[in-house]
């Protein structure tokens, strides 16, 4: 299923930013001119990713610092918590129509 997320325009490079879809939060990521999308929410304990800090294609949750890569979901670093555990999100496709973005899920 495809969804309108916005325009070309809404998702700058470099930028990180949540939409939601039916109640759930997605994190959309322009990355050199490509949008890569990951679940919107750390797999640890809910930290909102697109509140993190996003370098190259790593973004840091804002909560206790899990590492992501924001192409592919996988969990790069685990968070700042002893024996914490850490595991991958999701990815989704993103098509671009023109200037609209949609989101496949
Ligand atoms: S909620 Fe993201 S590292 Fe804890």
């Amino acid at each position: 299923m495809g969804s309108i997320i916005g325009r070309l325009g809404d998702f700058p490079q470099g930028s990180i930013k949540e939409v939601s879809i039916q109640g759930k939060p997605y994190a959309i990521s322009n990355i050199d001119g490509l949008l890569f999308t990951i679940d919107g929410r750390c797999a640890h304990a809910g930290g909102i990713l697109s509140n993190g800090h996003l370098v190259g294609k790593v973004v840091t949750c804002p909560k206790h610092g899990s590492e992501y890569d924001v192409t592919t979901g996988k969990n790069l670093k685990k968070p700042r918590i002893p024996f914490a555990k850490a595991s991958d999100l999701r990815s989704y496709k993103v098509t671009i129509d023109g200037e609209t973005v949609i989101l496949e899920i």
